[in-house]
C-alpha cells in the first residue's frame, strides 16, 4: 500500500506561487547587511563597542584565576598534538634497531659456519632487546602524554565555562535591573516587546566569547606554535617544504565551509517557509477542516519541504569534493615529503632519520588543521564587544528620573498642593509634534479636578507629566512649591496613586493589587 499522504504527487506551480512570502522577503545577505547597518548605528548612541577590560570588569580574582588556568590547559593541551608527533618518530626510529647496526663484516669473514650462525643469533637477539626497550619507553612517554593532556584539556573546559557561566550569571539580573530603571520616556524610543531578545542575545555573544570556543582557539594557537617550533628543530627543510603545501589545503577548506554555510542558508529559508505553512494550517484547522482543504494544505506543505532539500545536494556534492581534494593534497604533501627527505639522507644529512622525518611531517600538518580553529574564538570577542555596548552604557549612565543606585533628591511628604507652571511639552520619540504648550494650573489638596478635552488633547499627557514620567520641555511641574526635577522620585511615587485609561491587574487578589507599591501593611483581612 502506499503511505504517503494523498495528493503529494504532482507539485502545481500554483502551489508553488502559492507559498508564503515567496520573492518578496530579502535575501540572506540583505539581511546581514541589513543587521550590520543597524547594528552599527546602534553603537553610535551606546558610545563605541566597550573595551575588552570592559568585558571583565564583573570578574572577581578567583574568577580571573580560574580563567588564567583554562589558559594554561588550553596552551598545554595545544602542545599534546606536537608531542605526540614527536613520540611518533620516537617510535619509528626505536623500531628500527636492527642487527645490522653492530654487524662485522670482516669479523665474521673468518668464522665457521656454525659460528657465524650463532654470531647472527646473538645480534638479532641484542637488536630485538633493544628494540622492546625503546618501543618500551615511547609507550610510556605515549601514556605520560596522555595523562598530561586529560588534566590539560579538563582544566582547558572548565576554565572557559566556568569564567563564561559565572559572568553572565551576574549580568544578567544587572542588565535587567538596568532596564528596569531606565525612565519610561527611553521606552518611547526603544521598543520594549524586542529587548528582553536582545539582551539575551548580548549576553549569549558575551558567553560565546569566553566559553569553550575560546579555549579551542587558545589551544589551537598553541599548537601551532609549538608544532611550528618543534618541526624546524627536527628538520626544517621538511618543515618548510610542508608549510608551502598548507595554503593549497586552505583553498579546500575554503570550498568547504562556504558550502556548509550555504547548504544552512539555503535550508533554513524553505524549513522556515513550511513551519510558517504548518502553524497557519494548524492554527485555522476549523477553517481548513469546513471546507476539506487538507490535500490541498498537504500538497503545499510538502512543496515547501521539496524546494529545501533540492537547494542542500549541489552543497553537498561541493563538500565532497572539498573534502576530497583536502585528502589529495594530503598524500601528495606526503609522497613529496618523503622523496624530499630521502635526497636529503642520501646527499649526507646523517642526523636525520626516518623518525625525525615523520615527526617534522605530521607535527606542521597536524598543526596545519589547526590554523581555521584559531579565528572564530578570537572573532567572538569581537562580537561580544559590540553586544555588551549597550550593558555597559546603561550602567556608565544613569537615568534622570529613575535612579538605581542613589538618590540624593529631597524626600517629600504628604502633597498639599499640584502645579504645572508654563509647561511646554513633546514626547521623545516626536520630538517635533508639540502637545502642551505653556499650560499652567494648581491643584490644591482636597480638590476634586477634571480635565476634559477631545482624544489626543493632552489629558494622559498631564498625568504622565504629574507622575513623572517625563520632565516639561520647558516650565516646571512643582509639588508643594518645589520643583519635581530635585525631589527623590521613590518617596514621591509613595504619596500618589494612579489608575491608567487601562489599567494593569496584576496575578493576586484585587487587595494586594490595591496595595501595590504600598509600604502600609495592614494585618486584618476586608
Ligand atoms: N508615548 C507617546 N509618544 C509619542 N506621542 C504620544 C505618546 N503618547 C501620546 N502621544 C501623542 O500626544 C498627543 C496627546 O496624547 P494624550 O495625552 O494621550 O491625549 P488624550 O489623553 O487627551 O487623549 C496625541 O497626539 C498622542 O498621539
Ligand atoms: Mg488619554
Amino acid at each position: 500500500m502506499d503511505s504517503k499522504p494523498e495528493g503529494t504527487e504532482e507539485v502545481d506551480a500554483d502551489i508553488i506561487a502559492d507559498l508564503p512570502g515567496d520573492g518578496t522577503e530579502e535575501t540572506e545577505v540583505e539581511k546581514k547587511q541589513r543587521l550590520a547597518k543597524e547594528k552599527k548605528e546602534a553603537l553610535k548612541e551606546w558610545g563605541g563597542t566597550a573595551s575588552f577590560g570592559r568585558l571583565l570588569s564583573l570578574a572577581t580574582w578567583t574568577d580571573l584565576l580560574i580563567l588564567v588556568l583554562g589558559i594554561l590547559g588550553a596552551i598545554a593541551s595545544g602542545a599534546g598534538q606536537p608531542m605526540m608527533c614527536l613520540m611518533f618518530g620516537d617510535l619509528i626510529d626505536g623500531l628500527g634497531a636492527t642487527m645490522f647496526t653492530n654487524f662485522d663484516m670482516a669479523a665474521m669473514s673468518n668464522m665457521t659456519a656454525a659460528e657465524q650462525t650463532a654470531a647472527i643469533e646473538a645480534l638479532t637477539a641484542e637488536a630485538q632487546a633493544v628494540m622492546l626497550q625503546n618501543v618500551g619507553e615511547t609507550a610510556i612517554n605515549f601514556i605520560l602524554i596522555g595523562c598530561g593532556v586529560c588534566v590539560a584539556a579538563s582544566l582547558q573546559g572548565w576554565g572557559f565555562a566556568y569564567f563564561a557561566d559565572s559572568q553572565v550569571k551576574k549580568m544578567r539580573p544587572l542588565y535587567f535591573d538596568l532596564m528596569l530603571h531606565r525612565d519610561v520616556g527611553w521606552f518611547d524610543t526603544h521598543s520594549p516587546g524586542a529587548l528582553p531578545g536582545e539582551m539575551m542575545a548580548d549576553l549569549e555573544a558575551l558567553h560565546e566569547a569566553f566559553g569553550t570556543k575560546l579555549g579551542v582557539s587558545v589551544m589551537s594557537f598553541s599548537g601551532l606554535v609549538i608544532g611550528l617550533t618543534v618541526g624546524f628543530i627536527l628538520s626544517w627543510q621538511i618543515a618548510l617544504l610542508m608549510l608551502a603545501t598548507l595554503p593549497l589545503m586552505a583553498g579546500g577548506a575554503v570550498i568547504m565551509s562556504s558550502a556548509v554555510l550555504d547548504f544552512v542558508q539555503e535550508a533554513q529559508g524553505p524549513y522556515e517557509k513550511a513551519a510558517t505553512l504548518a502553524d497557519e494550517m494548524l492554527f485555522a484547522i476549523r477553517t481548513v477542516v469546513a471546507f476539506g482543504g487538507e490535500a490541498r494544505e498537504i500538497r503545499r506543505y510538502s512543496a515547501a519541504v521539496e524546494s529545501a532539500s533540492r537547494g542542500g545536494l549541489r552543497n553537498r556534492i561541493k563538500t565532497g569534493v572539498g573534502m576530497g581534494y583536502i585528502w589529495f593534497v594530503y598524500f601528495a604533501a606526503m609522497a613529496l615529503a618523503f622523496w624530499f627527505a630521502s635526497k636529503l639522507m642520501y646527499d649526507g644529512q646523517e642526523d636525520l632519520t626516518s623518525g625525525k622525518v615523520m615527526a617534522a611531517f605530521t607535527c606542521v600538518l597536524t598543526v596545519g588543521f589547526m590554523v581555521g580553529n584559531i579565528a572564530p574564538g578570537f572573532a567572538n570577542i569581537a562580537v561580544a564587544k559590540a553586544s555588551m555596548a549597550r550593558f555597559f552604557y546603561l550602567v556608565n549612565h544613569e537615568s534622570t528620573i529613575q535612579k538605581r543606585l542613589r538618590d540624593d533628591r529631597e524626600v517629600i511628604g504628604p502633597i498639599e498642593t499640584l502645579q504645572l507652571d508654563e509647561v511646554h511639552f513633546a514626547y521623545p520619540a516626536r520630538p517635533d509634534i508639540k502637545v502642551l504648550h505653556g499650560l499652567s494650573l494648581t491643584i490644591q489638596k482636597g480638590q476634586k479636578v477634571a480635565v476634559v478635552g477631545e482624544s489626543g488633547s493632552g489629558k494622559s499627557t498631564i498625568m504622565a507629566l504629574l507622575e513623572r514620567f517625563y520632565d516639561p520641555l520647558e516650565g516646571a511641574v512643582r509639588v508643594n512649591g518645589k520643583d519635581l526635577r530635585n525631589i527623590n522620585i521613590q518617596s514621591y511615587r509613595k504619596q500618589i496613586g494612579y489608575v491608567g485609561q487601562e489599567p494593569v491587574l496584576f496575578a493576586t487578589s484585587v487587595r494586594e493589587n490595591i496595595l501595590q507599591g504600598s509600604s502600609m501593611q495592614f494585618v486584618g483581612r476586608y
